[in-house]
C-alpha cells in the first residue's frame, strides 16, 4: 500500500497544517508498518506553474518532475493532502500540484456523455487550516474547491480533519489543533 503525503504550508515550523498531515502519516504508519510512504513539499520543492514552456514541455528536466508528480499521484492508494488557507484558497503552490495531476487522459476523459475521472479507488485524508471560521460559508474556497477537482478525478472517498478560527486566539488554536487531532480518521475501517 502507498500513501502521498503533501505538504503547501509556508509557515514552516508554525504551520498548523504540517503538524496534522505529520499526525495523519504517522498513524498510518503505525496501524500498516508495510506502508509506502512519497513525500513532496510544495514550499520547500515547489511544482513550477502551468506556463506555455511547461505546456510545451521545452524543459526536460521540469517535464520529467512533472510526470513524476503525476505518477505518484496515480500511483498511491492513500493522500494526506495539507491545505491550508490563504486568502479564502488554496495555496499557488497546491494549485500548481493539482494543474500537474488534473490532466485529460490520465486522470480524467470526456465522453460524449460528460467527463469521467480514472483516478477512483483512492482514499484522500485534507487536513483544512484556517484562521477564520468558514465551514460551510460561501469564503470557502479550499474544501469545496479540493473535493470538487478530486471528485472530478474519479476520487469520491475524501475526509477533512480540520483545524478552524486559529488566528482568534492561541486558545482557539490549540483547541482546534487538538480536536482535529481528535478526529483523524482511523486508517482501517470496519467491513461495510
Ligand atoms: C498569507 C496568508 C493568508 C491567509 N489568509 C487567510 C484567509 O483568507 N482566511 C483565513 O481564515 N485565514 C487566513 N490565513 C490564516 C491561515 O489560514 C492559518 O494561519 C492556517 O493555520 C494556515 O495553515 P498553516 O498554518 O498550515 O499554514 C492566512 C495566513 C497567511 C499566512
Amino acid at each position: 500500500m502507498k500513501l502521498l503525503h503533501i505538504d503547501s504550508s509556508a509557515l514552516g515550523a508554525n504551520s498548523v497544517t504540517r503538524e496534522l498531515t505529520a499526525a495523519i502519516a504517522a498513524r498510518w504508519q503505525d496501524t500498516l508498518p508495510g506502508l509506502a510512504i512519497a513525500y513532496r513539499d510544495l514550499d520547500a520543492d515547489p511544482v513550477p506553474h502551468l506556463t506555455g514552456a511547461a505546456l510545451a514541455k521545452t524543459d526536460p528536466v521540469a517535464a520529467a518532475d512533472a510526470e513524476h508528480v503525476l505518477q505518484q499521484f496515480l500511483d498511491a492508494d492513500v493522500i494526506v493532502i495539507g491545505a491550508p488557507m490563504y486568502n479564502f484558497a488554496i495555496p499557488s503552490t497546491l494549485k500548481a500540484w493539482i494543474d500537474r495531476v488534473t490532466i485529460a487522459g490520465r486522470t480524467f476523459r470526456y465522453t460524449d456523455t460528460g467527463p469521467v475521472g480514472l483516478a477512483g479507488g483512492k482514499r484522500v485524508i485534507i487536513a483544512s487550516g484556517r484562521g477564520g471560521i468558514h465551514s460551510g460559508a460561501p469564503s470557502d474556497f479550499v474544501e469545496p474547491y479540493l473535493a470538487f477537482v478530486l471528485g472530478f478525478l474519479g476520487v469520491t472517498d475524501i475526509e477533512f480533519v480540520r483545524a478552524e478560527g486559529v488566528a482568534y486566539s492561541p486558545q482557539h488554536r490549540s483547541d482546534a489543533i487538538a480536536a482535529a487531532l481528535a478526529a483523524i480518521p482511523e486508517p482501517l475501517r470496519a467491513a461495510a
